[in-house]
């Protein structure tokens, strides 16, 4: 037997087969079960990849039991005290953190891409004003791939460079476009003087009739917010990602897969639902009478903004955005924000009841960034437009390191099949 492998042994027929370990460099190897279904006749089984790794990856580490984030090895703790987010997206795109020359290059083309095609204008004016920005989102990112042709072709390493670089910078002016619509006021150009998250503010809040002063404070927590999001593994929308890109889908058509799926509230849009649920709860006397909803099977009530697939233990960056918050929220006057001292005290009864703590269920990091988001003004259902404009950073560079891999081949998963056996049709009037 290799030293370097796993045995399996089929107990119905004595068979054995053994099977390669791939090593990682941090956190679990994996076992290669590309020969399983030729050698054994069995598919594996695991309908939530509780267990399965869908890829390799160089981009980002979680560890859920030690609550760990790294991205390309740097602990999220010392990106979101030192860095910025546009220095974070050079990081998950290139590997390595740029020297001075090489960020104000980075930072240039970013900026020099966010104007959008003006004929999208009219994208925009053709959703009713109520319409979900997220909903006017995936139509407009989806739409990006009928204007910008010179960067789809996914096997030419440049054309996926400036396909990405456009999607970084067009996403915060979609967001804001998006937003402007459903208020019913003019669109703002973004504006080549301004950083990242200062120019979003400027695009969501400015009006032409008068100056707009971009708050600091507000600038810096959203960089810090979108630093904590830009990536995390192979999520929901990560991988819906990859699934897409995996067919050879252009990439503007693959990030439109990426926010559908992130808008689920079980993932992204957990976000906005955790601001429902706190205005639901309205008051901290009523907090038994939810938790106990949240623990009864029979009742879809989930206490959103708590609970992760991966992290067992607090979300690295719950603990960031937390002491974040409180500083936001003072700093913005609103420290005695009645839903912010909800969401402490929510957070502090449901971490010492034993369903959670059986059940490993701490704050993640949508628990607190919607009370953040609703301090800078941001609207409720702006909240997952936020994190999909930080995610794209992280969509980008997965999608990016897929196509590049020599081996890539398209995802095409199997199925454990319990329907009915083969059967003759019988024509109406015998059934
Ligand atoms: C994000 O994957 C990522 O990395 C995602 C993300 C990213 O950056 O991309 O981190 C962003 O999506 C964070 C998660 C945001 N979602 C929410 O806050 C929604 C509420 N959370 C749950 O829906 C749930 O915790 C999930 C979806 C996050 C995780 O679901 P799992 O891993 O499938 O866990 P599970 O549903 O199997 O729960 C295990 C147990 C179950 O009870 P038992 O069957 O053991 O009796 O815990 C219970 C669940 O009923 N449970 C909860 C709960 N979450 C899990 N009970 C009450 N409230 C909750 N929130």
């Amino acid at each position: 037997m290799g030293e370097n492998t796993v045995t399996v042994i089929d107990n119905r027929t004595g068979k054995q087969i053994e099977l390669p370990v791939m090593q990682s460099t941090q956190g679990p190897d994996a076992v290669d079960i590309g020969r399983f279904l030729r050698e054994t006749g069995y598919f594996t089984y695991d309908p939530g990849f509780l267990s399965t790794a869908s890829c390799h990856s160089r981009l980002t580490y979680l560890d859920g039991k030690q609550g760990m984030l790294q991205y390309r090895g740097y602990p999220i703790e010392q990106l979101a005290e030192h860095s910025s987010f546009i220095e974070v997206a050079y990081l998950m795109l290139c590997g390595e953190l740029p020297d001075q020359a090489q960020l104000e290059g980075f930072q240039h083309k970013i900026t020099h891409h966010s104007m959008l095609n003006e004929s999208l204008k009219g994208f925009f004016r053709g959703f009713y004003h109520d319409a979900h920005p997220m909903a006017i989102m995936v139509g407009v990112v989806g739409s990006l791939s009928a204007f910008y042709h010179d960067s789809t072709d996914i096997n030419n390493p440049k054309h996926r460079e400036i396909a990405g670089h456009r999607m970084i910078a067009k996403m915060p002016v979609i967001a804001a476009a998006s937003y402007k619509h459903s208020i019913g006021e003019p669109q703002v150009y973004p504006d080549n003087s301004l950083s990242y998250t200062g120019n979003l503010l400027n695009m969501m809040f400015s009006v032409p009739c008068e100056e707009y002063e971009i708050d600091p404070v507000a600038e810096r927590a959203l960089d810090l917010i979108f630093i904590l999001h830009a990536d995390h593994e192979q999520n929901a929308s990560t991988s819906t990602v990859r699934l897409a890109g995996s067919s050879g889908a252009n990439p503007f058509a693959c990030i439109a897969s990426g926010i559908a799926a992130l808008w689920g509230p079980a993932h992204g849009g957990a976000n906005e639902a955790v601001l429902a649920m706190l205005d639901e709860i309205g008051d901290v006397r009523s907090v038994p009478k939810y938790l106990d909803r949240a623990k009864d099977r029979t009742d879809p009530f989930r206490l959103m903004g708590f609970g992760h697939r991966v992290y067992k233990n607090y979300d690295p960056r719950a603990r960031i955005i937390r002491k974040m918050c409180h500083e936001v929220l003072a700093k913005l006057g609103e420290g005695d924000d009645p839903m912010f001292e909800l969401a402490l005290r929510l957070e502090e009864i449901a971490r010492s009841d034993e369903y959670f703590i059986q059940r490993n269920l701490y704050p993640n990091v949508d628990f607190y960034s919607g009370l953040i988001y609703k301090a800078l003004g941001i609207p409720t259902n702006m909240f997952t437009v936020m994190f999909a404009i930080a995610r794209t950073v992280g969509w980008v560079a997965q999608w990016m390191e897929m196509i590049g891999e020599e081996d890539q081949r398209i995802g095409r998963p199997r199925q454990l099949y319990v329907g009915a056996k083969q059967r003759d049709y019988q024509p109406p009037g015998e059934r």
